[in-house]
């Protein structure tokens, strides 16, 4: 028997015998997978095998009916005309209806547990406890996050993912890089990841999983997945995180082609600290290259976007370390200053459980940049979700946020 899991019906866990239909065992165990036809003729049942992809059967000329290769790439497949022979997760849009206040609010409580949905439920429920007080220890609540997720992410399949670590790309020893891809790419997006860390501190491998499950995550999905370090302060003070991002870019154009990728479709994305690099980067004069920042699009993932050092920002001594003793720069100093710059595509994202801040500020880059083009950016807030495990829950099995990204790659507007 195999394992099929119902991930849109609170995760559902039913089992069924090799090579069934995938639309007939939702229909016998309720699975919930919508559909009408049931002959692949109406597209209603259209669904993700989030999970155990290579368990399915091949694609069927009726599917492409429905379909586009970027679906099937994504993981998408028709339930009706879908066989499975392995363990599956399966998951879909479900159909909006009119519910009572207290029905959606419940709802929406099993989507922010689901939020770590890929924790086993001791970890899952440590998780869902810290966030509210998250910022009361926020080094403590960073090492159980980083506790939880390395192990799982130990886990996950990588078969056919190849890593080129350690590449040089500037003189420091901290210009280093790591190269995450399948074989046979061609023209791929390019997913640049820089690392958090207050600027005084982090890596790009935190763990022996994490920051590599994020680049990771994007080879899995047809990208070339770069993971980048860069110098620290006070060694590299302001715009020196900048100047590294730039230095990164300028390797990828050059050489992101031996690895499959297009140095014309390269997406920014920094986290915390490393979001103010990539946001300075490509909108602060002071560290803009002159010709442009050559980026398809920008992604801010609770970033510091605005330099503070204020008594409740635990976080005031990499500011000052970074930014100078000076505090009447900072405000020339903040990419949130020059958002209205920006002049490629733009997606914010933010935990419900920030540090302090930090999703204020993200909320103002995106309040700027917005003003500047008469309609707000792509943006999300992910439930549940903490400063850390927005990104240490990457390529876990648990992807919302990974869903909208590739969307963005795939159309950044
Ligand atoms: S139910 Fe109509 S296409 Fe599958």
């Amino acid at each position: 028997m195999i394992k099929v899991t119902f991930v849109t019906n609170n995760c559902k866990v039913v089992f069924a015998p090799e090579n069934s239909n995938l639309l007939r065992v939702s229909l016998r165990e309720k699975g919930g997978i919508p559909y009408k036809c049931g002959a692949g003729l109406c597209g209603t049942c259209k669904c993700r095998i989030e999970q155990g992809l290579e368990h399915t059967d091949a694609i069927k000329e009726k599917e492409r009916k429905h379909l586009s290769d970027d679906d099937f790439a994504n993981g998408y497949r028709m339930a009706c005309q879908t066989f499975i022979r392995g363990d599956v997760s399966i998951s879909w849009v479900p159909k909006p209806a009119a519910k009572p206040a207290m029905a959606v609010a419940k709802e929406c409580s099993a989507a922010i547990e689901g939020a770590f949905s890929a924790l086993p439920e001791e970890l899952r429920r440590n998780m869902l406890e810290i966030g509210p007080v998250w910022a009361e220890d926020i080094v403590g609540h960073r090492e159980m996050v980083i506790d939880a997720y390395t192990p799982v992410l130990a886990n996950v399949p990588r078969e056919g993912i190849e890593v080129t670590r350690e590449l040089p790309y500037g003189p420091h020893p901290r210009h280093r890089l790591d190269v995450y891809r399948q074989a046979a790419l061609d023209q791929a997006a390019v997913v640049l990841f820089v690392h958090g860390g207050a600027f005084v501190r982090g890596v790009k491998d935190t763990s022996a999983e994490i920051y590599g499950n994020f680049a990771r995550y994007f080879a899995r999905h047809g990208c070339v997945g770069v993971n980048m370090e860069y110098r620290l302060a006070p060694e590299a003070a302001y715009p020196g995180g900048a100047e590294d991002v730039a230095r990164a870019i300028a390797w990828i154009k050059e050489n992101v082609w031996e690895f499959g990728g297009n140095p014309d479709r390269v997406i920014l994305v920094g986290h915390s600290a490393g979001a103010s690099h990539a946001a300075a980067y490509v909108c602060d004069p002071a560290a803009r290259p002159a010709e442009g920042p050559g980026v398809a699009g920008l992604v801010l993932m609770s970033g510091r976007l605005r330099a503070d050092a204020r008594a409740d920002n635990p976080n005031a001594h990499g500011v000052r370390a970074y930014y100078g003793a000076d505090e009447s720069l900072y405000e020339v100093r903040s990419p949130v200053t020059h958002a209205e710059r920006l002049d490629v595509p733009l997606f914010v994202a933010v935990a419900e459980y920030e540090n302090p801040y930090l999703d204020a500020y993200s909320a103002e880059f995106l309040h700027r940049v917005g003003m500047a083009r008469k309609r707000l950016p792509r943006f999300v807030q992910l439930r549940g979700h903490n400063h850390t495990s927005i990104v240490a829950h990457f390529d876990s099995g648990e992807d919302l946020l990974g869903r909208e990204l590739l969307d963005f790659i795939a159309h950044p507007a």
